[in-house]
């Protein structure tokens, strides 16, 4: 049984949360950004230094390919997550999984073992998709889920388009997305959440992940007099708006199903403490682990804005940010996490993923499966994000033995 460098990894993990931190010490690496050129270098330069290939497709996705002797005719094995990050993030989500990945790949190069095919770290531009919309947006065009000119042209939250942003921080490559098929794709990640940790299991098998739905509502009332205007007669999108997040929450209570509904952003116009609302825009997150249920949420979600529409006088439209479908991972892959964490005494238990991942965009491609290890407090997107070392350490040996089933074999 192998292990990985823990130092090293956990050294890089630390070295690559210190790029794009503010006056205020808060880390924040949108796509696109000079801070995301800045974490993309340092990723670079190890990867180099590794003695990888390094491939920059056009939509920014970054590739270290390591191409053993005599395996060319093979697929790749692939493994990786995203370096982007939220704002005033915190060090693992993401960078974990791609810096695992390297630390595994350097592990099998000290040994000296010869890969039976390729095996390649991938970095996927706009995991996040805080700044552009959808996220997971460089493995959806990896795998063909969206024509890459049309992704270049997106359009953030800052009015910045993608393609330009790409080619100013140098990372519009000239490789066409998706020129690597994998054999597999297998994605090391913090659970996000507090399901490891509560039961003191050192290792998530991940066997499927929900459904997320993204939307941006906007409502149209009318602008008036804070003082003046008897509630009966207002025209309020804020109001409107604001039982939005108020309905959801009860209905999915009442539900009793495991779906989740977050407004994370809002915004006013005018925007002042003495007129009425004429606007309000805001984004509605829905995710569940069942198509069906999704669906449904959905459905009452319109439904309840068409009820709002009317009491309340105000106009609603809706524009559409993402969409995906739940996806259930590879049986075999799966096994094979569990098995390398008996093997090593580690607990383990399958779960299904909350989060979004850029695993379950390559699971349209190729068999595909997720390693999970505990978060403290289940916090995340959050600076407070934290995983023990030990169970860093533990993650990434487990990656490197499915790796060394998967790739090395013969
Ligand atoms: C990605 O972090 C997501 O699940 O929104
Ligand atoms: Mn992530
Ligand atoms: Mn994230």
């Amino acid at each position: 049984m192998h292990s990985i460098n823990a130092e090293r990894l956990i050294g890089r993990i630390r070295e690559l949360g210190d790029i794009g931190r503010d006056a205020e010490g808060r880390l924040t690496r949108l796509a696109g950004s000079a801070n995301d050129k800045a974490g993309r270098d340092r990723l670079v330069g190890w990867v180099e230094a590794a003695g990888l290939e390094v491939a920059i497709d056009r939509i920014g996705n970054i590739f270290g390919i390591w191409r053993g002797e005599g395996n060319a005719g093979h697929a790749p094995l692939m493994l990786g997550s995203h370096i982007d990050t939220v704002i005033n993030a915190g060090i693992y989500d993401g960078c974990y999984g791609v810096l695992a990945a390297l630390e595994v790949i350097e592990t099998l190069k000290d040994l000296g073992v010869t890969p039976a095919r390729p095996i390649v770290v991938a970095a996927f531009t706009n995991e996040e998709g805080v700044r552009f919309a959808p996220d997971m947006l460089g493995s959806l065009v990896h795998v063909g889920g969206l024509a890459v000119d049309a992704a270049l042209a997106t359009i953030g939250t800052d009015g910045a388009v993608l393609g330009e942003e790409l080619a100013r921080i140098g990372y519009a490559g000239n490789v066409e997305p998706g020129h690597l098929q994998p054999h597999a794709y297998v994605e090391l990640h913090i659970e996000q959440g507090p399901v490891l940790e509560r039961e003191g299991t050192a290792i998530g098998a991940v066997e499927n992940l929900q459904g997320i739905s993204w939307q941006r509502v906007t409502i149209d009332g009318v602008a008036n007099h804070a003082g003046t205007t008897p509630m009966a007669m207002r025209r309020d999108a804020g109001l409107a708006a604001a039982r939005v997040g108020l309905f959801l929450r009860e209905h999915i209570a009442r539900s009793n199903a495991p779906s989740v509904a977050t407004v994370g952003t809002m915004r006013y116009e005018p925007d002042a403490i003495n007129v009425i609302p004429s606007r309000a825009v805001f984004t509605v997150d829905l995710r569940d682990p069942d198509e069906e249920r999704l669906q449904a949420l959905e459905a009452v979600l319109a439904d309840f804005l068409a009820r709002v529409a009317e009491e309340e006088g105000v106009e609603i439209s809706v524009e559409r940010l993402a969409r995906f479908q739940p996806v259930v991972f590879d049986p075999a892959i799966v096994a094979a996490i569990e098995a390398s964490a008996r093997t090593r005494g580690l607990k383990s238990r399958r779960m299904t993923s909350g989060a979004g991942h850029d695993a379950q965009m390559l699971a349209r491609i190729a068999p595909t499966a997720m390693i999970f290890v505990p978060s403290r407090d289940g916090i995340s997107h959050n600076p407070r994000e934290h995983t023990e070392p030990d169970d860093l350490a533990a993650g990434a040996n487990v990656l490197l033995d499915v790796v060394e089933r998967i790739a090395c074999s013969g």
